[in-house]
């Protein structure tokens, strides 16, 4: 988990944007690592090509950690769903960047040998391609290389990033070190500027790597979760609605009985299967309903003061913020103008907080705090920026906050993926690569099982305190 910043995470110089990085058998090959964070930092799904040079300087494995894409090394090799790897890419990036590329790259490629996955991906693309040379001094100088650069540049119109003067491998000094990887970055966002992203379907896009399975970290917790979007009744066939699927929610509720919890789910409107066999389900269709529901799973009907019935609530419903105010009993008929009258709607997460935490409606104390605490987590579907996310968290008393844009390819409603950030109380920012939303469900459970038990061990500690007293 990262510390506090000094500002929220702007959009990114490459947010949406797919770019292939191709890294072959240099010494810098390790500085691709470095890259490809910088790349993610800079909003870009990144994933990896490795030429099997590349694959003795650095393993495959911290590339496919970063990116969660499987990394491409065997030109032969097909998906699991058995499209072509390198093609894909081709198909599907932005851009791609070759990062190191070693004086045989360039000569390959000026060629138009396509020998492994890098050189073929790159024969394959239209999109623009970016190259960091690195080696030795002399064979950066020799003519063989320089006029395989100046083909590269004039004939294929890549954008070449010359390397820069100072010490080697060899131990020597020269001209062949790797360009600093903020130019390489800033090569790769003028190269993709003028377009629009290529392919924003995530469908269409290299696949990305199987969830890491967990350890059953959640047995014997209980934990509540919201899905899906609220209807508010117009007459009795129309309603106001929005775009929420529930498939975040249900992504949730599945991780965590996948890591022993028993789990509530109180879903509202839903487009994807609930697991019925294994959680609790309660359907709701308004917010009125959703809230006395959710009120009654987390407290049972009783005072909440006192002992907590659930660990954790993760409120991923999309709740309506309003609700007509006078919802006609019989259908509205069409002729004349209608104008509906709307009223705020209670927000429901902020209620459970502050009964949790034992306020009244102004934040005053009022009665004891629900003990052991449970972990709450909102979600904050924001539109282009994430500015107002903190002030969020803070209004409505919640531990996790797990905001993302919308708007931003690849998140928000109706896809498989999200990319998002996981506020906490404490002021910490945990920004997310574009990941399944089940690797988001599970990345949000690691801290929500580690809230709970940093939980039981300062209740634990504070007990063994007293009795020694
Ligand atoms: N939420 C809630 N009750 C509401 C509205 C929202 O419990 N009436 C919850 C959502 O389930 C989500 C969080 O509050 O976990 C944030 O929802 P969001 O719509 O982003 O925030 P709002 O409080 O509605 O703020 P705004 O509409 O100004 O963005």
């Amino acid at each position: 988990m990262s510390g506090e910043r000094p500002a929220v995470r702007q959009a990114g110089r490459l947010a949406g944007r797919l770019v292939a990085l191709g890294v072959t058998g240099s010494i810098a090959a390790y500085k691709a690592v470095e890259l490809l964070r910088l790349l993610t930092a800079e909003g870009a799904d990144v994933v990896v090509l490795l030429s099997p040079s590349a694959t003795r300087f650095v393993g495959p494995l911290s590339f496919a950690a970063l990116s969660r894409h499987p990394v491409e090394t065997e030109v032969m090799d097909l998906l699991p769903d058995g499209r072509i790897g390198h093609i894909v890419i081709a198909d599907s990036a932005d851009a791609v960047v070759v990062a190191p590329a070693t004086a045989h790259f360039l000569g390959a490629m000026a060629n138009g040998m396509a020998g492994d996955v890098i050189t073929a991906a790159c024969l394959a693309t239209s999109a623009p391609v970016v190259v960091a040379p690195a080696m030795d001094g002399d064979m950066w100088t020799h003519p063989a290389t320089q006029a395989n650069v100046a083909r590269l540049r004039d004939a294929f119109g890549y954008s070449i990033v010359a390397p820069a003067s100072g010490p080697l491998a060899s131990g020597q000094s020269g001209v062949g070190r790797l360009a600093e990887l903020p130019a390489i970055v800033d090569a790769i966002v003028a190269a993709v500027a003028a377009s629009p992203v290529r392919q924003p379907d995530p469908a269409a896009r290299p696949p990305l790597a199987a969830a890491t399975p967990r350890e059953a970290d959640l047995t014997g917790r209980h934990v509540v979760v919201t899905a899906g979007g609220t209807r508010e009744p117009i007459d009795p066939v129309r309603f106001i609605g929005n775009r929420s699927t529930g498939r975040m929610g249900v992504a949730i509720a599945e991780a965590a009985l996948d890591r022993g919890a028993a789990v509530t789910i109180v879903a509202a409107d839903v487009s994807v299967p609930l697991p019925e066999d294994r959680a609790r389900v309660a359907r709701v269709e308004t917010t009125a309903e959703l809230r006395d529901v959710l009120l009654d799973a987390l407290f049972e009907g009783a005072a909440p003061a006192g002992e907590a019935r659930f660990d954790a609530l993760v409120m991923a419903a999309a709740v309506a913020d309003f609700t007509p105010t006078h919802p006609s009993a019989r259908k509205l008929t069409r002729g004349e103008d209608l104008t509906l009258e709307l009223q705020p709607t209670p927000d429901l997460l902020a209620e459970v907080a502050r009964l949790c935490r034992g306020l009244d409606a102004e934040g005053a104390a009022a009665h004891p705090p629900v003990r052991p605490a449970p972990v709450l987590v909102g979600f904050a579907a924001e539109t282009g920026s994430l500015d107002r996310a903190a002030a969020k968290l803070r209004a409505k008393r919640v531990d996790l906050l797990v905001a993302n844009d919308v708007t931003e390819a690849g998140s928000g409603f109706g896809t498989d993926t999200n990319r998002v950030m996981i506020l906490d109380a404490a002021g910490g920012r945990d920004e997310l690569p574009l990941l399944s939303k089940r690797e988001v469900a599970d990345r949000l459970l690691d801290r929500v099982a580690a809230a709970l038990d940093e939980r039981d061990t300062a209740a634990q500690t504070a007990r063994m305190q007293e009795a020694q007293r």
